[in-house]
């Protein structure tokens, strides 16, 4: 609660992201999503507060700024630069921008080591073991895992160099059965629900390793002051942003005071385990509370792969933006796909998401009211009138008025994307109230004018609640549509003014103007971004990848009757947790899976009536090939395919049993 203003306070945080290389439309995502919870949260009365940064030392800046033969800090100093315009661009308003190059953070990381070591948490050893650089993460021998033969990262799949430096540990072990402990008794701590059984199953459970978190074999970080050969571990370094950017540990925390803990760290998936086991454990050892929730969301996926500036196959946002403004593509990435799960990234799919939301959807329903009370009121909104015909006028009304409420309900499980589908739920609602109230049926009787009346009233309100609930998500476009409605008056643009329903005054002055989003030619516009079909990027990316994985193979032979291995990597097996499981009606055969993937549910049929009965299965752990072609039998959509194991008996009948994996796999866990 802010003591000046008596709001309830609201904190939320992305990443710091490396400034390596320019910030693609990864990065916005999140940072998209930080902004637009921000706006909601203001909308709605609360005082937000919102970082961002980025993350400047470790060793993979300091190759970079030495392949470019700069300093490190000339080197990101040009990303910073690039990455608020950026976030310009993107109409993104952060309250603080911490750099951890920034005197006030890197004093205060100096400060906190200190105290860690002149408590014990922190002691001196020496080290060997494997590290990252794309992740700067340690792993030992053991946690690599094999690709084409070599040993690599598990999270990234790239090779990882051996490290062996005298090193300061962090006594991560003392805190692990208290971490379990938190995370099991406060389930809202890390969302999705899936990601904790992952932390715990993962890395909790089987032990965790003491930490090294300083290094001497290159300079580009924070220096440990009492031992000056070292520096601080990158991850110790920047999960410290999140309050030193509050003036943790100064004269002057008021900011720390107001807004710790943090409501919400956005993370991407990948760096769910710093956030919730040792940025968890430090807070403990300063005596700090935790943040309230680290959201994990999916990746925006170039082909199947997760976009990276390390892996060069990214998208920029500037383009697209430069072409069609910052709110189309924020409504895109914030309406394309749940938050938590991943999704392709395709200018195809904007382009058709545009024309039918924005351009159809919105937009439509925007110039068609504005325009018919143009032609039928001289431009006025009417007053209202008793022609009421509640057969239709009552289901919209009401769903209209209880719209913010839904909203928010979505908003406060940061399910963005569901916010927005109840919002264009009740603009299809209305988009349908015209064709079944037909206006221009109506206005061609001049005693049906008092009924036309309410229904130009109908819509210009429900238009205006609109407009006043897509603010957090495209800031730019409720004032063009105000300016259309007439709207001037500041009040009747908040979210208190959404409190009932019909509030815009009549005698208000409509005035039409240009398309909010013009429909457009998708073949066309796929040339203007992307070039002449034949040189179209990503299949270029993608072609490129095959040649590649071709030549690989050329140079084995492979036996008759085998695959190549680049084959096998084409199926996605993955776990899935049966949620429920019914007998198809009329089949003697199927059974109908509800199946949950960790971040997706499926439905899929098996022909196994036979062998399995079906209550058995609930809870279960199945093996799903994930990416089958999806294909209807008796009407019902099946996506996807359960592996199970055949026996054919002495008397020619057949024993089937559905395969599993361990209880311990959280639904979701790949296979391969
Ligand atoms: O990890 N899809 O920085 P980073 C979705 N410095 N989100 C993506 C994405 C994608 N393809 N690519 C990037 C680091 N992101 C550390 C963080 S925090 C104390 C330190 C977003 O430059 C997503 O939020 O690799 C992801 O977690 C973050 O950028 C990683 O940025
Ligand atoms: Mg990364």
């Amino acid at each position: 609660m802010c003591n000046q203003c008596n709001k309830k306070t609201y904190y939320i945080t992305t990443p710091i992201y490396y400034p390596s290389g320019n910030m693609h439309i990864g990065h916005t995502y999140t940072t998209v999503a930080a902004d637009t919870m921000t706006r909601f949260k203001r909308l709605t009365g609360y005082d937000a507060y919102f970082l961002t940064g980025t993350d400047e030392h470790g060793q993979k800046i300091e190759q970079k700024a030495a392949e470019a033969g700069v300093s490190p800090k000339e080197y990101v100093d040009k990303i910073v630069a690039n990455t608020k315009d950026l976030w310009k661009l993107m109409n993104i308003e952060y309250d603080d921008f911490i750099r951890t190059t920034d005197e006030r953070h890197e004093k205060i990381v100096q400060k906190i080591f200190k105290q860690f070591f002149d408590q014990g948490d922190i002691y001196k050893a020496s080290y060997e073991g494997q590290y990252c650089t794309p992740c700067e993460s340690f792993w030992t021998a053991s946690q690599l895992v094999e690709k084409d033969g070599v040993k690599v990262c598990p999270d990234c799949g790239r090779p990882t160099q051996l490290v062996t430096e005298e090193s300061y540990f962090f006594r991560m072990s003392k805190y692990q059965d208290w971490l379990i402990e938190y995370i099991e008794s406060h389930p809202d701590f890390i969302q999705p629900a899936s990601r904790a059984n992952e932390m715990i199953n993962n890395f909790l459970k089987p032990g965790l390793q003491d930490l090294c978190v300083s290094r001497t074999s290159f300079k580009w970080g924070v220096q440990v002051d009492f031992d000056p050969k070292h520096v601080v571990y990158v991850w110790i370094d920047a999960l410290s942003n999140y309050i030193t950017a509050l003036g943790y540990g100064t004269d002057h925390d008021e900011l720390m005071q107001k807004y710790w803990p943090a409501n919400v760290h956005l993370v991407g998936k990948e760096i769910v385990r710093f956030h919730t086991i040792y940025w968890p454990i430090m807070l403990h050892a300063l005596g700090l509370p935790l943040p309230k929730q680290v959201f994990a969301h999916g990746w925006l996926l170039f082909g199947n792969d997760k976009m990276s500036k390390s892996k060069g196959n990214v998208v920029y946002p500037q383009p697209i933006v430069n072409r069609y403004g910052a709110d189309a593509l924020r409504y895109y990435l914030l309406r394309e796909m749940p938050f938590g799960a991943d999704g392709n990234y395709t200018n195809e799919a904007f382009l058709t998401r545009m024309n039918a939301d924005l351009a159809n959807d919105l937009g439509n329903l925007v110039s068609r009211t504005v325009a018919m009370i143009e032609k039928y009121f001289d431009g006025v909104i009417p007053a209202w009138t008793d022609a009421v015909d509640d057969t239709v006028d009552a289901p919209l009304k009401e769903h209209c008025a209880a719209l913010p409420k839904l909203v928010e309900a979505q908003m406060d499980k940061l399910q963005y994307s569901q916010a927005l589908a109840e919002i264009w739920k009740v603009i299809g609602e209305c988009n349908k109230y015209i064709d079944l109230t037909q206006p221009w049926v109506l206005g061609k009787d001049e005693s049906k004018k008092d009924r036309l009346a309410n229904v130009m009233l109908m819509l210009a309100e429900c238009v205006r609640f609109a407009a006043v609930l897509i603010a957090p998500f495209m800031p730019h476009t409720p004032e063009r549509i105000f300016e259309q409605l007439g709207v001037n008056d500041e009040d009747l643009k908040t979210w208190e003014s959404l409190a009932s329903f019909g509030q815009l005054p009549a005698g208000t002055k409509v005035k039409k103007g240009e398309a909010l989003f013009p429909r457009i030619d998708i073949k066309k516009e796929l040339e203007a971004l992307e070039g002449p079909k034949e040189e179209k990027k990503p299949e270029k990316a993608e072609k490129k990848q095959e040649k590649k994985q071709e030549k690989k193979e050329k140079k084995v032979e492979i036996p008759e009757g085998c695959i190549a291995f680049g084959d096998f990597e084409k199926i996605q097996l993955r776990v899935a947790k049966v949620c429920a499981c019914e007998k198809v009606e009329k089949s003697d055969k199927l059974l109908k899976f509800d199946l949950d993937l960790g971040t997706e549910h499926r439905t899929v049929l098996s022909g196994i009536a036979k062998f399995h009965n079906p209550e058995e299965l609930v809870g279960k752990n199945l093996i799903l090939l994930a990416n089958l072609a999806p294909r209807k039998i008796m009407g019902i959509e099946s996506q996807g395919m359960l592996l199970s194991a055949v026996k054919v008996n002495e008397d020619g009948s057949e024993t089937l049993r559905l395969l599993t994996a361990d209880s311990i796999m959280p639904a979701g866990a790949e296979i391969g």
